[in-house]
């Protein structure tokens, strides 16, 4: 069954939107095969645009998705909701930006996650209003899982207008690497290799987008800025000359570090955070003034209780906090970094693209600047065409 082995239990929970706009956007209860009955609930969403229709088990409420109108004319605001993908937003910044983004009730928010289940519940225990956001199955360590997201998520006929890429992994304590369903050490794969390919397949998406200001971002930080005191903590981000990406980032066909070097988890999140950076730059280089859309950016402070730390030591995780609570200053909440990054979502006064964007003490918004190696128009042409190759685009 192509459709179920799809979705992961229900890979898209739709939730109600409100008034059907578009006359023949969306059908509820219209007939479906007999094959497909016996597994979704009777709900249909069926595109004008792509011709297609696909059964979606309904999460909690049986109800119609939003109302697409893609062939508003330029200039013409849509009445509906802002359609936003948050990959990883099952814990920190991803759950705490996708709440402050559905509690607008102006945006339908689509989870993109690993782990379903995680997910679903973490909505709930978060509050977040179950008419503002749905959730799909995304695991950014599998090229397959990514193809198979971006081709769920056209099939549901949901315009795109914003896409964030937010989830991440981080090993300081690895003394091994692990490695993607591909074959990549996991950090670079997960963070910079599977959002770069969605990244890439959603393209076209938000290049539709009837949304006033459709935006691609891609999450930063301070770490792998080494014009930053946090960027010289040893050890501290370089891609080198990049053999070990143009290599395949395995043992067997190199070494798994970016720049050729032996394995270091921590190292090798950095090095996946300034790939992140270089891209966000080479997507605006390459696409802003064609299509409008804004790139972005940002280093939403440092939270110091997300999960990202969990494979630190105990000692660390119990001090980090507070340590940068009280000595660096440098904390954010959860909450707080989720409003920031959710203003880069749709704030209208942040629409300047190619901008790594960060906060100052009093939490108001300012260009920063990236280290050189971060804002290296060669290497981050390099980064693209190797990456390419390996997530077979080219
Ligand atoms: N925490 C900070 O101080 C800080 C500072 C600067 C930048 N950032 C950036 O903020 C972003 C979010 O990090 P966070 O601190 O919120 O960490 P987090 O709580 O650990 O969130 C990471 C998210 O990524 C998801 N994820 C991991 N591997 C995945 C995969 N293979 N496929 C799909 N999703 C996957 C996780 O899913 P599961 O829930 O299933 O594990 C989780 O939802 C990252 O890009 C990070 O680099 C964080």
């Amino acid at each position: 069954m192509a459709l179920q082995a799809s979705f992961l239990p229900s890979a898209l929970s739709a939730h109600k939107e409100g008034k059907t706009v578009a006359k023949d956007s969306v059908f509820l209860g219209a007939p479906l095969s007999d094959h497909l009955k016996s597994d979704f609930s009777p709900l249909l969403l069926r595109t004008k645009r792509a011709n297609v229709s696909i059964g979606v088990r309904a999460q909690t409420t049986a109800t119609a998705a939003p109302s697409v109108n893609r062939s508003a004319p330029e200039g013409k605001k849509t009445l509906r909701k802002g359609n936003v993908v948050i990959t990883g937003a099952s814990s920190g910044l991803g759950l705490a930006t996708a709440k402050a983004l559905a509690e607008t009730g102006k945006w339908n928010v689509i989870m993109a996650c690993r782990d379903f289940l995680k997910a679903e519940k973490a909505a709930k225990s978060a509050g977040m209003p179950k008419d503002n956001y749905s959730i799909m199955h995304l695991d950014l360590a599998s090229l397959d899982s990514v193809r198979q997201f971006v081709s769920n998520l056209k099939r549901s006929g949901l315009p795109l207008d914003v896409l964030v890429c937010n989830a991440a992994v981080y090993q300081p304590t690895a003394s091994e690497p692990s490695y993607t369903a591909d074959g990549f050490e996991m950090s670079v794969g997960v963070n910079h290799l599977g959002h770069f390919l969605l990244a890439r397949l959603l393209l076209d998406e938000l290049k539709e987008s009837d949304h006033p200001s459709p935006r691609l971002i891609i999450v930063g930080s301070i770490t792998g800025n080494t014009n930053t005191l946090a960027g010289n903590v040893p050890p501290k981000a370089n891609l080198g000359d990049m053999r070990g990406l143009a290599a395949g980032l395995n043992d067997t066909s190199g070494s798994t570090m970016i720049d050729g070097g032996k394995f270091d988890g921590a190292k090798a999140y950095k090095d996946s955070k300034v790939c992140n950076m270089l891209m966000m730059q080479e997507f605006h280089r390459r696409y802003h003034e064609e299509t409008g859309i804004t790139f972005a950016s940002l280093y939403p402070g440092c939270i110091a209780t997300t999960g990202l730390f969990r494979e630190h030591i105990p000692l660390f995780r119990l001090l980090f906090p507070p340590f940068q609570k009280y000595i660096t200053k440098g904390f954010v909440s959860e909450e707080d970094a989720g409003k920031r990054l959710a203003q880069v979502v749709s704030d209208p006064s942040l629409t300047k693209s190619g901008v790594y964007w960060s906060w100052n003490k009093n939490s108001a918004s300012f260009e920063n600047q990236l280290s050189q190696e971060a804002s290296d128009a060669g290497k981050a042409r390099k980064v693209w065409e190797l990456s390419e190759k390996l997530v077979g685009l080219a």
